[in-house]
């Protein structure tokens, strides 16, 4: 069911050949990194040494993986290229949308309830297109990839930014939005800016209390939040052999935090037997053959200055564990320092919850390792201060972990396990220790620590450290308690020290599961069928765009000049929206509420040029699409940028905005614009900005010369008749202008699949 050797027989057979190309075109030995991106080039053999950082590159990944949020539009959208089963091998996962609350098992039913229908759609359309579905329980998504699908020197794409985890077994991973995962599972190519290569040189070994999680919240301490933006981190040395292939996923996964495309690890013994454990050995067999592909060229290694962009060293001898926090998973401080940083911050010491899993932290030696604390404190008798929670990472973890006794060891002190599944890491926690927002502090293994992620309550402080660390601050309810130096007094009154972590990197047993909570596609998908309904207010069938003639792009009228910043979440905000991910006609109500109208500096509130009354954006939107009128929005610099999400495309194209004229696009917002056949256009003129006015009406007077390289005329009517001419600039090469003829890309991709 799982994994597919003969594909990833297929990625190694070409891939000798392609790095052997690559090396002689770059003229230099090659990363692993450089091996991986230049084996997986869209045209096959390399023919041109590509600029990292600058030159934009087409790739063709093994793999795609999709999660329960994101997978909704995704499929919808699939849905519209008209292809019988996806063009590589995905699977979708659900994670997200189940709430911990009391225990897996009263929570799981709850959330096959509440969100049943999310859930059939998922399952449905995922055996009719060829796709594996991971139920609700199954696991989460990373963890599940890890376990399953990853393999050393492939490359995948999947709808999550922690998509990275799967570094830990030597892949370039990476998380993008939907509409890229629509293109691969179509058929066509994905695009990539070449990354730039930061190169991580681990010396010594970790041991006693210090874990790989310290690896990546100090590498996050040094890179901090934006540091690894447009690179792949590749981690190197003994310190890297000496860690096992799911701590290796640890630092992977946590790439994300300071904004790295990827980051990976060279091929090696802990990935091999990782890979056997998992039940792959002819994938272990498999990577042995290529392994000198697999790795970088040893001249890399022992000269990393001369072939990365930027290099960190790292002596894991010395390195100290650490809690990252809070509010941002880049303020690292060493466990020993917390309290006075604390007490100078006023962050509160008594910690309330730790919590361990997540996709970042909850493989079994995680669990071990957390455990071989709880374990003590039962035998020492301590009781704990804190409440504890877990989210193991998949079914099968979970199984082995019942199995072994570890689950026991963490109910024994009371701990809470929940499904496995995101819960607490993605807000989906019902937290009922607290009323109301209460300042108080927690401690997780997970990811991210922003405000109000896990309970919702910005005065939540939490902090991230290790499994095992969590545990110990948890049991001891200090954040500045130090296990290493500090000791607790126990129900006897006893004075005790906690002992150092004992770890087992893989089940001696080796991993169990009953049902895993997999469901193998149907070979032959045509006779299923999807299931939406046509009264749900969650999922939405989609209708194709129909094209915007130029007709249409006479007397169009300006939605809204917005001021300033505008993100993707500006024009489609998160939150409570996400539950409409999956119907674009109500998750359209929340577009551009949050750009700010650079007439009033108000958000949500503009003038419908119909009737003079002001309203909100999506109200007044709805009115112009019911007369028959195309809108166009007006932006400032890098309008667009946050999150890939093509929602922020796809909502003012349905609602029947016809065009964005701003000074600056974020690159993958303009992508998205063009996918979805509108104009995404900027002022030749950043100046002309200024000139816009609240009444005004756009005529795109050449708009049927629309050509490659050639900017557009618009003429910009004023409400006192008078006119100004602008010229505005676009990036449409021939194929996209094709796309906007056509309505979208997915129309293109259907026509020529009927062809
Ligand atoms: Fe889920 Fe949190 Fe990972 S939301 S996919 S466990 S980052």
């Amino acid at each position: 069911m799982a994994f597919d050797i003969e594909m990833i027989k297929s990625v190694y057979s070409k891939m000798a050949e392609r790095v052997d190309k690559a090396r002689e075109i770059v003229g230099k030995p090659l990363t692993l990194s450089e091996k991986i991106l230049y084996s997986h080039l869209w045209d096959g053999e390399p023919s041109t040494a590509f600029v990292r950082g600058k030159d934009y590159v087409d790739f063709a990944p093994d793999r795609i993986a999709c999660q329960d949020a994101t997978a909704q539009m995704a499929l919808l959208q699939f849905m519209q290229a008209g292809k019988a089963k996806v063009a590589v091998p995905t699977t979708v996962h659900c994670d997200h949308l189940i709430q911990a609350k009391s225990g897996a098992t009263a929570d799981l039913k709850i959330a096959n309830s509440t969100s049943a229908e999310v859930f059939d759609f998922l399952e449905s359309v995922s055996n009719k297109y060829g796709i594996g579905f991971w139920k609700p329980g199954a696991g989460i998504i990373h963890q599940v990839v890890l376990e399953n699908y990853a393999f050393p020197g492939g490359m995948m794409i999947g709808t999550d930014s922690h998509t990275v985890n799967a570094g830990g077994l030597g892949m370039v991973a990476i998380g993008v939005g939907g509409a890229d995962a629509v293109d691969v599972m179509a058929g066509m190519a994905w695009e990539l800016k070449f990354p730039k290569l930061i190169g991580v040189k681990l010396t010594g070994n970790i041991s006693g209390w210090t874990s790989a999680k310290d690896v990546i919240l100090k590498v996050a301490g040094i890179l901090t939040v934006k540091g690894g933006t447009g690179a792949i981190i590749e981690y190197f040395g003994e310190g890297a052999k000496n860690l096992s292939c799911t701590g290796k996923g640890t630092i992977c996964n946590m790439g994300a935090e300071v904004g790295a495309t990827t980051s990976t690890f060279g091929y090696d013994d802990s990935m091999e037997r990782y890979l056997r454990a998992t039940d792959r050995n002819d994938v272990a067999d498999a990577a042995n053959a290529v392994r000198g592909y697999l790795t970088a060229d040893d001249e890399v290694y022992a000269n990393p200055e001369q072939y990365f962009d930027e290099i960190i060293e790292i002596n894991l001898d010395e390195l100290r564990p650490h809690l990252n926090g809070p509010f941002t998973p880049d303020l690292a401080t060493p466990v020993g320092e917390l309290g006075k940083k604390a007490r100078e911050n006023d962050w509160p010491l008594q910690v309330d919850w730790g919590l361990i899993g997540s996709c970042t932290n909850s493989s079994y030696e995680d669990l071990s390792r957390a455990a071989s604390i709880a374990k003590q404190a039962v035998d020492k008798k301590i009781k704990p201060k804190s409440d504890f929670g877990i989210n193991p990472g998949s079914e099968q973890i979970r199984y082995t972990a019942e199995r072994d006794g570890l689950l026991e060891t963490f109910e024994n002190l009371g701990a809470t396990v929940f499904t496995n599944a995101c819960g607490p890491c993605i807000g989906q926690w019902d937290r009922s220790d607290l009323k109301g927002e209460e300042k108080n502090t927690i401690v997780h293994s997970f990811n991210r620590n922003f405000s109000k992620r896990a309970d919702g309550n910005p005065n939540t402080h939490a902090f991230v450290g290790s499994p095992e660390m969590v545990a110990a601050i948890a049991i001891s309810g200090r954040l500045d308690f130090d296990p290493m130096h500090d000791t607790l007094i126990n129900e006897d009154g006893e004075e005790v020290k906690l002992d150092e972590p004992m770890g087992i990197e893989l089940p001696p047993q080796g991993f169990a599961v009953e049902d895993a909570g997999y469901l193998e596609p149907d070979e032959d998908g045509s006779g299923v069928e999807v299931k939406v309904s046509p009264t749900s207010e969650r999922l939405q069938l989609l209708d194709p765009f129909v094209p915007i003639t130029p007709e249409q792009l006479q007397g169009v009228k300006l939605l809204i000049k917005a001021f300033g910043k505008c993100t993707t979440d500006h024009i489609s905000m998160a939150g409570p929206w996400l539950r409409f991910r999956g119907h674009l006609d109500n998750i359209a109500n929340n577009t551009l509420i949050g750009a700010v109208n650079a007439f009033n500096k108000k958000t949500n509130f503009v003038k419908n040029q119909l009737t003079g009354e002001y309203g909100g954006v999506p109200d007044t939107q709805r009115a112009y699409k019911a007369a028959g009128i195309k809108s166009i929005v007006v932006g400032d610099h890098n309008y667009g940028e946050g999150s890939s999400r093509e929602h922020a495309a796809m909502q003012p194209r349905h609602l029947g905005v016809a065009a964005v004229l701003v000074k600056s696009f974020a690159r993958i917002h303009e992508t998205n614009l063009k996918k979805q056949g509108m104009l995404g256009l900027t002022f030749a003129n950043e100046s002309d900005y200024d000139l816009i006015q609240e009444d005004d009406t756009f005529n795109f007077v050449d708009i049927a010369d629309f050509a490659p390289g050639k900017p557009l005329t618009i003429e910009v009517v004023h409400a006192d008749g008078s006119k100004n001419t602008i010229m505005a600039n676009h990036t449409y090469n021939d194929s996209q202008i094709g796309w906007f003829k056509e309505g979208s890309a997915l129309n293109v991709i259907k026509r020529e699949n009927a062809a």
